[in-house]
């Protein structure tokens, strides 16, 4: 099997393959910080070592666990939010058919919907209609258990099954994944009697994707879980702390997006050509963003879906302030072939494209926009993944993560904190009276 790789040949110009070596003795100095665990945030590096060390019995009873919910339900309602969320519907939607929602009969899978990652009314009524009369379950997912927006959810989806199956079937039929010891979610669960997974006490939300929070709900879609390890796994080797710098991707990948901020490249624009990636770049942002955003600092994470932003976004890419570089994921191969037909008329004047596979069309996009870009004065780092399948997916998350850890230390933050999500929630609660908030509720409503 191959592996993904890195090529920052396009971000040469604003800084040198001089000056990015000439930090292989910082980032190995991050790298060994997190290795041997005495840097900042050292009780989470939970993740470092979390592919090689799932076990047999663990994967199998994750996959029990979805066979269950597979056997019993149409559709599977996986609530969370941030990393409680983002890396299974990454996996989905990247693996699941796009309109798999359109396949109604000969359905071999659940169809996974998502709640709790928002309070919106109107999407939880939508989402309740759509519920009525279909055979569903829940799982449940948070690592704190006491996060708001899924908590809601949960109350009124549980509320839901058990009218429409009772209470006792709605145990079968509710999962949670949460703390082994702490948060409300562990409480309910132990005692409505659910079964229930762990999330690690030393691996964060964000870190979480490899856990059973990922691992369960992405089971239930029917996507091999094994694949996805056993992709992350093979960064683990190699990205590991022996691999030399010259070899090692996380480690390169740290190194370049450090060297582009000092020098005034301080957004990092995450592109993809391959639409069903959208969520690789929305579980990327909360990486990198919590990760690193803090103490005045760190590169913002945005992401584009190509060629669909070229559209929209590509002026400012192009031509707006120079403070911008991007990472582009490449997917070399398409899973499926299509071809542009001939038309007689040619009235489009497409005729010249006919007999081309479309992905052949969207590489030279590709080609063409990382050119105009660099000329442009945009850097340009490429990671190439060879195609789009749980294998590489999970290669995908784990070099991110292990470059995330690496740049969050030479940035010199606590790249597994997030003391910053805590000041929306305060104010919230205040404004909502929440019993424990009455100096807060006080305070802020002098201010409206
Ligand atoms: O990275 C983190 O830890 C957070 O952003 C969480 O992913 C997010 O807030 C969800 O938290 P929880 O799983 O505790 O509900």
């Amino acid at each position: 099997m191959k592996n993904i790789c890195l090529n920052f040949e396009k971000a040469l110009g604003v800084v040198s393959k001089e000056q990015i070596f000439a930090q292989e003795a910082t980032v190995n100095a991050c790298m060994a910080t997190l290795h041997e665990g005495n840097g900042a945030g050292n009780d989470f590096l939970g993740w470092l070592h979390l592919p090689s060390s799932i076990t047999e019995a663990e994967l199998t009873e994750i996959e029990n666990t979805a066979n269950i919910l597979r056997s019993k339900c149409e559709v599977v309602v996986a609530i969370g939010i941030g990393g409680s969320y983002l890396g299974t519907r990454a996996v989905v939607e990247a693996m699941n058919n796009s309109f798999d929602w359109l396949h109604t009969n000969d359905r071999k899978n659940p169809i996974l919907l998502y709640a709790g990652h928002n309070i919106g009314e109107d999407y939880l009524y939508e989402l309740t209609e759509v519920l009525k009369g279909k055979q569903f379950g829940i799982i449940n997912i948070s690592k704190s258990g006491t996060t708001t927006e899924p908590a809601i959810a949960f109350r009124i989806l549980k509320k839901q099954l058990e009218d429409a199956v009772g209470k006792e079937e709605a145990k079968h039929r509710i999962v949670a994944i949460t703390d082994a010891r702490k948060g409300a979610l562990r409480t309910l669960a132990d005692q409505e009697g659910y079964k229930t997974f762990v999330i690690p006490d030393n691996v964060g939300g964000r870190f979480s994707v490899l856990t059973p929070v990922g691992l369960l709900p992405i089971a239930v879609a029917g996507i091999n879980i094994r694949e996805l390890v056993a992709g992350a796994v093979a960064m683990e080797k190699a990205t590991d702390q022996s691999v030399p710098f010259a070899e090692n991707i996380s480690a390169q990948y740290a190194a370049v997006r450090n060297e582009l901020y000092k020098r005034g490249k301080k957004i990092e624009i995450l592109c993809n050509f391959h639409p069903k990636l959208h969520y690789i770049g929305e579980w990327w942002k909360q990486l990198y963003g919590e990760s690193e955003g803090k103490d005045g600092k760190g590169i913002f994470p945005a992401a584009v879906d190509l060629t669909t932003d070229l559209h929209s976004m590509g002026q400012w890419i192009q031509e707006g302030e120079r403070t911008i570089y991007e990472t582009v994921i490449s997917v070399e191969k398409a899973n499926h072939s299509v071809v542009v037909p001939t038309d007689e008329a040619n009235l489009d004047g497409l005729n010249f494209l006919a007999g081309k596979h479309v992905d052949e069309v969207n590489k030279m996009a590709e080609l063409g926009t990382q050119l105009a870009h660099v000329d442009g004065g945009v850097p340009n780092i490429k990671v190439t993944m060879p195609e789009v399948s749980p294998y590489y997916i999970g290669q995908l998350f784990y070099f991110f993560e292990k470059a995330c850890g690496i740049s969050g230390y030479i940035l010199g933050v606590n790249p597994f904190n997030q003391p910053g999500v805590e000041a929306y929630k305060k104010n919230m609660f205040a404004l909502l009276n929440k019993p424990g908030y009455e100096k807060e509720s006080e305070a802020i409503k002098s201010r409206l």
